[in-house]
């Protein structure tokens, strides 16, 4: 298509109308200039196409397809490839279809274990969601379907997600909200990104030039489509000025009678919907001209695919010697999960899952000795003792009992959160009851975001499914018997209680209000900083085999501050099982300055190891690695001093380290005026020249002072000179000895400006 001609050739009214949907799925089709109409779909890890013509609302049954690992899931696999080939199967699966974009990923971060959609997102951490989010993006890209990159920006919270005001600063917003989308735009380009329901500092998202065209477009060089989440829009006018280009699904015409209006009354300009249009056009011309009549869609082989991820993701977070199982003994397998797995959430990423593989099935005709007992009802949270009993049988009979447990549908969905953190009281009940006849117990979760365990130091292993899609049952079972090797790691710190959550006094707000109080001190960021016990640590996962670290380098110990560093480090499997280990590099600022995180996770990368092999594993860290955001500079800022390189297999599990320093200028946050301190003048031979008769002025009655009258034995030299760093200039006009006035030191100041061009 020729969208330039294309765009000339519409009249106003077909332009306004292309920037709203049809229907809930698609775009409306320009007759004149036979442009077709786009059709999109959820998102983010299946297909949930509804093909339904009169569906305006949407929540009618989707086809049947395949419900692939949650990305809570599928984080936990930090690795690149698996997203990419995830990406992959997606957009051909779109191809058949007739999907143009698939709404998804979901980038959010988790900034509350209690957030009602946390299963949908990756992790606590930006740099982990961004890179994988980014993989994802390329892989159903290459098959030329789009991707829609949500919820653009922090939407964290379902609780009046459509209407609450979040208050969250500058820093967080660059170093965790922003970034957690910035790596994956920048790189990966997403055809289109979705704007979030919420406001953010008072301004509904879809109405925010700053973040819709300031940071995506003008800092970031997104050049796709801005599409609404669906009824994100307020005020269309405002929100199209903003730079949104999509409404989505529509409003039956309202919106787009109102563009037309604004247009004609003068408060909009006519280039503002001419660019809107030209996006769109782009859009589905770039779908159309690669548009496959051909691909297939094999369901089955999707099925596996979506078994083999859940294995890779899946997270072993305790081991004490039951797992692998032992093929020659008895084991009770207990829960309703175990032969009706939980594998996906509720809300719009509700996947028509053509076949369920649960665990019984999986481990069906295999010649396991296995006994089953259903322990509890996901449908209500009722202990009910009949059930308890059986299983507890079924436990006493075995060698070894695995609990199939985790969060009923109920408890976590979109459109709502969690009140609390704890499973299910039932299944709590069920845990330690079993737990007082058999003392080899396993569990294993299925479930979309952390729990509180009150069980944990008495089971002997756990196993952390996540909602793993619908060949869960595979996974579980290929992992459980050892015929695969857990290399999942936690993308998000587990903590012991809700309470100790960073975010626990400040969730969800109220009245329509929520402030992000804990800046950048999100998940591990402040567990550590506050050296906080929690159950698992982020990136924490085990594994059957045992992994080495050595040898970490840095190409060099000193380095000038935007500067990039190579470092590497050998990791050797010395263990019987071949397995997969995640190299996670941290990098810890040992700076004077602003108050930042313990360390930061700047890096990672999932190596694969033979038994008895060793891999060298390079990284380059960027200006960013040692970075954070400044606000009195508005910019990306690295202070000078030391800086701790950290190769580790979590964030509390650190292997080896290198000190590195760096240096950077000196920067001006302001001008200096009467109100500089005198330590502002300090560290600069020609500063420290210009403020010296200053100085001198107030030592002069200082040390006459000192002289003249015995001085109070509560206040030494020492103190002095500490808290006198602090002291601004103006001091000397009470304290100095009447030689300088406003004047005087103005001429001081002045004079310091006029050395660094302030
Ligand atoms: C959700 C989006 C989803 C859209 C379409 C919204 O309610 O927030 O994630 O893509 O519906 O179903």
């Amino acid at each position: 298509m020729d969208v330039k001609k294309v765009l000339q050739g519409m009249t106003l009214e077909e332009k306004a109308s292309l920037c709203s949907g049809r229907d809930f799925w698609h775009t409306k089709a320009v007759k004149s200039q036979k442009v077709p109409e786009f059709e999109v779909s959820d998102g983010p890890h299946g297909l949930r196409r509804q093909t339904l013509e009169d569906d305006h609302t949407g929540d009618s049954e989707s086809i049947k397809a395949v419900c692939f690992p949650a990305a809570c899931a599928t984080a936990s696999s930090f690795d690149r490839n698996l997203l990419n080939k995830l990406g992959k199967a997606l957009g051909n699966e779109c191809q058949a279809e007739g999907v143009g974009t698939i709404l998804g990923p979901a980038v959010n971060i988790k900034r509350s274990p209690l957030c009602g959609r946390n299963f949908e997102y990756f992790s606590e951490d930006p740099l982990l969601a961004t890179e994988l989010s980014g993989a994802m993006i390329k892989g159903v890209q290459s098959k030329n379907i789009g991707t829609s990159i949500k919820h653009f920006l922090a939407n964290n919270q379902e609780t009046r997600r459509l209407t609450v005001n979040e208050t969250v600063d500058e820093r967080a917003l660059r170093e965790i909200y922003l970034a957690a989308f910035e790596g994956a735009v920048k790189d990966a380009k997403p055809w289109t990104v979705m704007c979030s329901y919420n406001k953010v500092n008072g301004k509904h998202v879809s109405e925010s030039g700053r973040f819709l065209t300031g940071v995506l477009r003008d800092e970031w060089d997104f050049d796709g489509v801005v599409m609404s989440d669906w009824g994100a829009v307020n005020n269309r006018v405002h929100a199209l000025s903003a730079g949104l280009d999509l409404e989505m699904p529509g409003s039956y015409g309202v919106n787009d009678r109102e563009i037309i209006a604004a247009v004609k009354n003068g408060e909009l300009s006519e280039a503002v919907v001419d660019k809107a249009a030209e996006r769109i056009l782009r859009l589905i011309d770039k779908y159309e001209s690669h548009k496959s009549k051909t691909v297939k869609w094999d369901k089955d082989a999707d099925h596996e695919l979506a078994g083999k991820i859940e294995e890779e993701s899946a997270v072993l977070l305790k081991n004490e010697g039951v797992l692998p199982l032992d093929k020659n003994d008895t084991i009770a397998v207990i829960g309703k999960f175990a032969k009706s797995p939980r594998f996906q959430g509720g809300g719009s990423s509700h996947i028509n899952a053509f076949k369920v593989t649960s665990f019984w099935e999986a481990a069906h005709g295999k010649g396991h000795d296995l006994i089953y007992a259903q322990g509890y009802d996901d449908s209500k949270d009722e202990i009910d003792r009949t059930l308890i009993t059986k299983a507890v049988n079924a436990a006493k009979k075995s060698d070894v009992t695995v609990i199939f447990a985790g969060l009923p549908d109920s408890f976590e969905s979109e459109g709502y959160d969690r009140k609390h953190m704890r499973m299910p009281e039932c299944q709590n009940v069920l845990i330690e009851e079993i737990l007082k006849v058999q003392p080899n117990v396993i569990v294993v979760l299925n479930n979309g975001a952390p729990v509180e365990m009150p069980w944990l130091k008495d089971v002997k292993g756990v196993l952390e499914m996540y909602l793993g899609g619908q060949n869960v049952g595979s996974a579980e079972y290929n992992l459980l018997f050892g015929k695969a090797n857990p290399s999942g790691r936690l993308p998000e710190t587990f903590p012991v209680r809700l309470e100790d959550n960073p975010s626990y006094l400040n969730f969800p707000g109220a009245y329509d209000r929520v402030d992000y109080a804990e800046g950048v001190f999100v998940g591990y960021r402040y567990y550590d900083a506050k050296k906080i016990e929690v159950n698992f640590p982020f990136g924490h996962g085990l594994s059957y085999t045992t992994y080495k670290y050595s040898n970490l380098k840095v190409s060099k110990r000193k380095l000038k501050a935007g500067e990039s560093i190579e470092v590497s480090v050998d990791v050797s499997n010395i263990g019987r099982m071949a397995g997969k280990e995640v190299v996670q590099i941290y990098v810890a600022p040992h700076t004077n300055g602003i108050t930042r995180p313990v360390r930061e996770l700047r890096a990672f990368e999932k190596v694969s190891l033979k038994a008895g092999e060793t891999k060298t594993v390079s990284f380059t860290l960027g200006k960013r690695a040692f970075a954070y955001f400044d606000i009195d500079l508005n910019d990306w800022h690295i202070e000078s001093g030391d800086y701790d390189i950290e190769a580790g297999a979590s964030s509390r599990d650190i292997k080896l380290v290198k000190k590195v320093n760096v240096e950077a200028p000196r920067v001006f946050r302001k001008k200096f005026d009467e109100n500089s301190t005198f330590s502002e003048f300090m560290g600069d031979e020609r500063l420290e020249e210009l403020v010296k008769p200053v100085i001198d002025s107030q030592k002069h009655v200082n040390d006459k002072k000192k002289k003249d009258t015995p001085r109070s034995e509560a206040i030494s030299d020492e103190m002095i000179e500490e808290s006198f760093g602090y002291t601004p200039l103006r001091s000397v006009l009470g304290f100095g000895d009447g030689t300088f006035d406003h004047e005087k030191l103005k001429s001081v100041t002045d004079k310091a400006n006029g050395l660094f061009g302030l």
